[in-house]
């Protein structure tokens, strides 16, 4: 398979993702969990780029009535509601020759989001004359318990079944049920996933060896728990991605940060920096512009795939402009070259139903502690558990588990003192 260095160029066909992510409303900024998704953000989609899987006919969509809780036996645990997936028999060779199934399991998006960008299971489809199935992650799209979103996200009690053990749970039944509807029960099933979903396609294999015979999960940090993994290694390999592709790009980015202080530092300095990246609202501290410029480094680095390659961009832009330039104009080149948008840094936007769903799990059991540290091209900015867990208690009214997807799912046990 044809592997970019980060990212497997399959699952991310295309992206273009506009600096608005995370810097509104109860949001704290730093302390936000980046998101992991296949796709991500707000995407300008290229229509040449983008799979004609969600539109084609091939596709079946279906609804299955899901339990809501299965892992107890109260009354209210037997509600259900009903789970999205979509299937394709077109490449299918059919029961009798026990033929494979492939299933997609949904990440932290809508299903019909990701089935434009997915078209690793389609083209491997035809090799293995492969049954399609992909089913949406409950409390995204269409898969919402309590009969309307509003409900479903109204507070932690209606939120409490939100979380992956649930999500594997479901996964496993609908492919159960669709082996039984089809009766290919000697068909095989591979589990694929992205990132979160490839998060959930390992454990699912783990959980139900005899659901899946295999999992297939691609970029997906399931050690990036508690201390497992160091914590400054996401933004370290982000500042190796830029560094690898320009030294001084890499060197302005770096040197940036403290130009922004002082500038901020400055009588009418936030309306300066206002004016130097024209933002679309003025600026009311530094931190937002800084919030900004960082998720967006971020993102192009996690989504640096072909044809655009945004980290290459981003440094053209910044490595282009007039050697005469400051520092900061330099910046804005590369910002204006990543989007060219009327305005840019703190846009009015609605949070998306993804965003606060992916808030959820965070500050629930997925509390994957990313902090940066010394020698990036950031600022340092190590993970503060105690102020996360304060932050997360304040948005939703309880206490994450730091420390339950490492007890659940495992980790390495040479890995002595993970806490
Ligand atoms: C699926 O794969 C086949 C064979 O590789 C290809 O011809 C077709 O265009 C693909 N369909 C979609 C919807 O991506
Ligand atoms: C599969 O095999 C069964 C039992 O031999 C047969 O009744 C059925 O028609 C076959 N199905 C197909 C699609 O060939
Ligand atoms: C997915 O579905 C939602 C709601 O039905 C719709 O607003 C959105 O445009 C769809 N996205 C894609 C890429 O099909
Ligand atoms: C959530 O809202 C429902 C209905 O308003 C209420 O009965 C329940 O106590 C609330 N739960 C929490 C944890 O606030
Ligand atoms: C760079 O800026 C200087 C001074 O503003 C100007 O004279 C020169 O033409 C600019 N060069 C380019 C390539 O734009
Ligand atoms: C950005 O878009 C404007 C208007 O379309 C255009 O004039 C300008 O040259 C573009 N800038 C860059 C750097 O592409
Ligand atoms: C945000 O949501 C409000 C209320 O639903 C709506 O009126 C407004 O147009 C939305 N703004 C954007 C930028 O989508
Ligand atoms: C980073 O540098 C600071 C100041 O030199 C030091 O106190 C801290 O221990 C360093 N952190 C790490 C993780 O090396
Ligand atoms: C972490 O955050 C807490 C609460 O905001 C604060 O009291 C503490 O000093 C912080 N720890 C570090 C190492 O910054």
């Amino acid at each position: 398979m044809n592997y970019s260095p980060k990212f497997p160029v399959k699952w991310v066909k295309f992206m273009v993702m506009i600096l608005s992510i995370v810097s509104t409303g109860i949001a704290a900024g730093w302390t936000d969990i980046p998101r992991l998704s296949p796709t991500r953000g707000i995407i300008m989609e290229d229509p040449d780029l983008l799979s004609s899987a969600a539109v084609s006919d091939d596709l079946q969509t279906c609804y299955y009535p899901q339990t809501l809780d299965h892992f107890n036996y109260q009354p209210q645990s037997y509600g259900t509601f009903q789970q999205r997936y979509v299937m394709n028999f077109k490449y299918w060779g059919g029961a009798n020759n026990s033929a494979p199934i492939l299933a997609y399991l949904g990440a932290e998006s809508p299903l019909n989001v990701s089935l434009t960008a997915i078209g690793f299971l389609n083209d491997s489809a035809v090799s293995f004359n492969a049954l399609l199935v992909y089913i949406e992650h409950r409390y995204y799209g269409k898969s919402i318990p309590f009969g309307s979103r509003e409900e479903a996200f109204k507070n932690a009690s209606t939120l409490g079944y939100f979380n992956s053990a649930q999500a594997i749970a479901d996964y496993a039944e609908i492919i159960m049920h669709i082996k039984s509807k089809l009766r290919a029960f000697y068909s095989p099933v591979i589990v694929v996933g992205g990132s979160y979903g490839g998060m959930l396609a390992s454990w699912l294999r783990l959980k139900y060896p005899h659901v899946a015979l295999g999992a297939l999960a691609s970029s997906a940090p399931i050690l990036y728990f508690d201390k497992i993994t160091p914590s400054g290694a996401y933004y370290s390999v982000v500042t190796k991605d830029f560094r690898e592709a320009s030294e001084s790009c890499y060197q302005t980015i770096r040197n940036s940060w403290s130009v922004i202080d002082k500038i901020a530092s400055q009588p009418n300095g936030l309306s300066t920096l206002s004016m130097i990246f024209n933002t679309c609202k003025p600026l009311t501290k530094s931190s937002e512009l800084k919030i900004a410029l960082k998720n967006m480094y971020a993102l192009a680095a996690q989504y640096n795939s072909p044809p655009r390659y945004p980290v290459t961009v981003i440094c053209r832009g910044i490595d282009g402009a007039n050697e005469t330039q400051d520092i900061l104009s330099k910046i804005f080149a590369g910002v204006v070259a990543y989007g060219n948008l009327s305005c840019y840094i703190n846009q009015q936007t609605n949070e998306s139903e993804t965003t606060e769903g992916w808030r959820w799990q965070t500050c629930s059991e997925m509390v994957i502690p990313i902090g940066i540290g010394n020698g990036t091209m950031f600022q340092p900015a190590p993970f503060n558990l105690t102020s996360f867990i304060q932050h997360c208690k304040t948005i939703f009214g309880v206490l994450p588990r730091p420390h339950w997807v490492t007890s659940y799912y495992g980790y390495k046990t040479y890995s002595p003192e993970i806490w």
